[in-house]
């Protein structure tokens, strides 16, 4: 097969660091993206010589252009993980848990495929990201409506990009740096809930939303899909 190149945005930690891992023992090569200069570096040297990077903010068109622009390679698939965001409760009246949300994570994922498109091969898979509140919301409304909107995206997207396909994943709590940079009692806390809603009792590992990424990269013949890789959330 031919070398492969996948774009990874969000790649310098939790879910996307760890589906650049499996990338490059494989043998592929990965271009990540992220906003800080010093975890970006950080994470380009602990994948080794398979990956290189460069800082974006996918909440700037400008930036996530110059992203793909400065690569000039044609790409088997971006994974788009990058979003940094805060949810919060309808009656608050908060744009920032409601506007201000659906930018930082669906149309950052909007316009990143749109940047990405001239650099994307006819075989290339895209996986968006979502979250599995589209499906069973604990409340943070806008949070749930935003999760679904990124997977109605995906499917949209998968008509009006084909033969080039495109997926969604939607995981549940997944132990990443997402959690363990907040506050231990918060962390173990929401762990504690997670453990009580879901199936198989606990958090996913960054490993497995890894696996479940590549296996929507890989196979031929998922398009317009959502995989939920919840532990179960989701059907109870
Ligand atoms: N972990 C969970 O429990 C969970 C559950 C449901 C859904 N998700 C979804 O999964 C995705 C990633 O989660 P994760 O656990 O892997 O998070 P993470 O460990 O915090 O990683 C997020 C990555 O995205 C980058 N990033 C954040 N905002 C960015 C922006 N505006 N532009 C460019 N890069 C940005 C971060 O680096 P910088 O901060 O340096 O930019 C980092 O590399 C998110 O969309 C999240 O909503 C996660």
């Amino acid at each position: 097969m031919s070398e492969r190149t996948y774009a990874i945005i969000g790649g310098s930690s939790g879910i996307g660091f760890a589906l650049a891992q499996a990338l490059v023992a494989r043998g592929d090569r990965v271009r990540i993206g992220a906003r800080s200069p010093g975890k970006l570096e950080a994470a380009i040297e602990r994948l080794g010589s398979g990956a290189i990077g460069r800082t974006v903010d996918t909440t700037d068109r400008a930036s996530i252009a110059e992203f793909f622009a400065a690569g000039q390679q044609q790409l088997s698939g971006p994974f788009i993980s990058a979003a940094s965001y805060r949810t919060g409760a309808f009656r608050n009246g908060d744009p920032e848990t409601s506007e201000a949300l659906f930018a930082a994570k669906f149309w950052s994922q909007h316009w990143t495929v749109f940047e990405a498109l001239p650099y994307l091969r006819t075989d290339a898979g895209v996986v968006l990201m979502s979250g599995a509140a589209s499906a069973r919301p604990i409340g943070a409304p806008a949070y749930a409506a935003c999760n679904a909107a990124v997977e109605g995206l995906a499917r949209g997207l998968a008509i009006e990009l084909a033969p080039i396909r495109v997926n969604c994943l939607s995981p549940g709590t997944t132990d990443s740096e997402l959690w363990r940079d907040r506050p231990e009692e918060q962390r173990e806390s929401a762990y504690d809930l997670w453990g009580r809603l879901c199936v198989v009792q606990r958090p996913a590992h960054v490993l497995e939303q890894a696996h479940a990424a590549l296996f929507l990269l890989d196979n031929g013949n998922m398009t317009g899909s959502t995989l939920f890789c919840d532990g179960g959330y989701t059907f109870r």
